[in-house]
This record gives C-alpha cells, structure tokens and sequence, in this order.
C-alpha cells in the first residue's frame, strides 16, 4: 500500500535508531535473537586409562580425559544446563587399520564411553560421529581403494557403526563422512536394529576446510592423513550446492541438519535455515576455537566478549544449536549473567 505522508518514510531527525540503544533495558528489549544454555552441544574426547588428563596444545583448554573423568565432565556440564555431548575418542594408533574394524567393534573406546556416560547421566543427550577416520591407518572418513575413499562400500560399514554405537546407548547418530547415501542407509540400518527412535542429525553441508587441524591433533587423525578431503568434503566455493545436499539428507531420514564449519560459513546457516525450517546446527570447529585462544592468549581480543559475540551470530544466522568448545565457558557465563 501506498503511504501518503508528508514524513519521508524513516527519516532522520524523527527516526533516531539509538534511542532504542540507549539504555540496557531498552537494548534487552529490542533484541531479535538470544543465546541461552539450551543451544549448546559440548564435544569431548576420550582416551584410554584411568585418571589421565592429557591437554590438546592446539586447543587450549580442551584435554582429553580418560572415561572416568569423562564422566565427572559430562556431570559439569549437566550441572550448567548444557543439553547434551558429542563424544570423540583418541584411538590407540595401534588399533588403525586399513578395513577401520575397530570402528564397528561394540567394545571400542567410543562405545564404552558412551555406556559410562549414559549410565551415570541418563538424562544428557549423548551425540556420536559416524565416519571412520579415528579407526583408519589412511586417516579418512572412507576406506581407501587404489587411493580413492569409495562409496557404497564405506557407507555399509557406516551403517554397522550406526547400530554399534546406538546399542551403546548414543541417542543421536551424526554422520560426519560426507559419503552420498549414506543418511539412507543408515536410517535403514538402525530401523532394522530396533533403534527406530534413536535421532539422526546429518552433518549436511561439510565443506573440505582448513579450520579442522587442531580436532585432528585432538583424536590423533592428521599424523594418518594422507592427502585432504576434497573428494567427499563440499568445496568452499558451493553454497547452492550445499542446499542439495541438505535436501537429499532430509529426504533420507536426517531428523536434524548440521553445517560445518561455522564463522565462515553463516549464510549458509541461514540459507539453509530460510530453505527447509528443520531444526539446524552449526558446528564451530577447533580452528575457530583455537583462533580465538591465541589472539586472547596475546592479548590481542577479550576472549569472553569475542565467543559470546560468534555464538550469537550463529543464532542470528538462524542456528537453533551449536557444538562449541566453549559450551562450559558459555554455560557458565550465561548462568552468572542469570
Ligand atoms: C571427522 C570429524 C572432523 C570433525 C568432526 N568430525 C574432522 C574431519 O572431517 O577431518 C572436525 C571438528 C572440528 O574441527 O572441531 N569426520
């Protein structure tokens, strides 16, 4: 409709926009978006042992814990709030092989934590990945034929993975491989199980980055890695193409979607968010994590200010969730704040 006024429309000096930001009242009214413990997914890794702590240089702050202190953790985190965990495992190299068996044995040392924890902590959601790179001597997601990762075959000992890790109590599968079909199958594989409730939420748009090194410390993966990942891993440069992606996970039974990594990538978050309207996550990976230590570490940024600022922008961007490192340090800022 057309609006006669003798006003030109949202003209300054009526229209003054800090007004409303003039005060902190005023400022929390107004808010569009909020970040609140209920987003937050805290990924942790294991190792093998007892009372063993072991730090990830490149990820200051984040060790790896044996199980029993995994699950003290995991109490903590339950304390602040935090919905659920999504749980990684420094993998002896020892067990790494090419056929990435010790992905699908149900005593591996994913599976075992993820028993402990739902022991003590019935009521945490408990995430796990389902990709072999932790298992594989070749460090990818696939197995590794005349140098090519191959697809229908991986994706049938991604399925087994599946139902190894939901026997194990792991509430929601996250396939992390990139693998086409591979929602599908394991929907099917898990429907078969009996597991028809356990939750998929399909790492949808996974794209080939850089911002994955210090997670590849973390479980022990980069010293195994031969090549990259592009041949399964979406190119930076696609963002139409990640759409299909999301569309075809959706249509194979993903309940829930995930892009990955996360700064980088916020449009598309939110294209994907405006396409579909299913509940969509964002991964914001160790490298992300590990800028930001380095730059507070310098003094260059204020570390609280900085991370509470990106994880809000994933909100913005229409995230309903998000895996961070920093979930307790949010948690417990958010909780403080009251
Ligand atoms: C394994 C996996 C990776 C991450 C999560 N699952 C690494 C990779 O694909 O190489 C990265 C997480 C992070 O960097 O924080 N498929």
């Amino acid at each position: 409709m057309e609006r006669t006024s003798r006003f030109a429309p949202g003209a300054f000096p009526r229209t003054r926009l800090r007004r409303t930001r003039r005060y902190d009242w005023s400022r929390r009214l107004v808010a569009e978006n909020a970040l609140s413990t209920d987003d937050l997914i805290w990924p942790v890794f294991a190792i093998e042992g007892e009372a063993k702590r072991e730090a990830v240089p490149s990820m200051p702050g984040v060790d790896r814990l044996s199980i029993d202190l995994l699950v003290d953790a995991v109490a903590g985190a339950g304390d602040l709030g935090i919905p659920a965990v999504a749980v990684f495992a420094y993998i002896d190299p020892a067990l790494k092989t090419p056929d990435a068996r010790e992905a699908t044995n149900p005593d591996n040392l994913i599976c075992r934590a993820v028993r402990a924890v739902k022991e003590s902590h019935p009521g945490i959601g408990v995430l796990c990945d389902v990709a072999l790179d932790p298992f594989n001597s070749d460090g990818h997601d696939g197995l590794v034929r005349d140098g090519y990762v191959v697809n229908d075959e991986t994706v049938a000992v991604l399925a087994t993975q599946a139902v190894v890790q939901a026997e194990a109590g792991c509430d929601v599968i996250a396939p992390s491989d990139m693998m086409d079909g591979r929602i599908g199958a394991v929907r099917d594989a898990l429907d078969e199980a009996g597991f028809e409730r356990v939750t998929i939420m399909a790492y949808a748009a996974k794209f080939a980055s850089a911002f994955y090194g210090p997670f590849r410390d973390a479980v022990g993966s980069k010293a195994a890695l031969k090549g990259d990942k592009k041949t399964y891993q979406m190119d930076p440069a696609n963002a139409d193409e990640a759409l299909r992606e999301v569309g075809l996970d959706i249509d194979e039974g993903a309940d829930m979607v995930m892009v990955k990594p996360g700064l980088p990538y916020l449009d598309i978050v939110r294209r994907v968010k405006d396409a579909f309207g299913v509940p969509t996550f964002v991964y914001s990976v160790s490298g992300e994590y590990a800028m930001l230590k380095a730059a507070a570490a310098q003094g260059w940024l204020e570390y609280d200010q900085a991370m509470m600022e990106c994880l809000l922008a994933f909100k913005r961007a229409g995230a309903n969730g998000i895996l961070t490192y920093a979930a307790l340090e949010a948690a417990t800022l958010l909780k403080r704040a009251g």
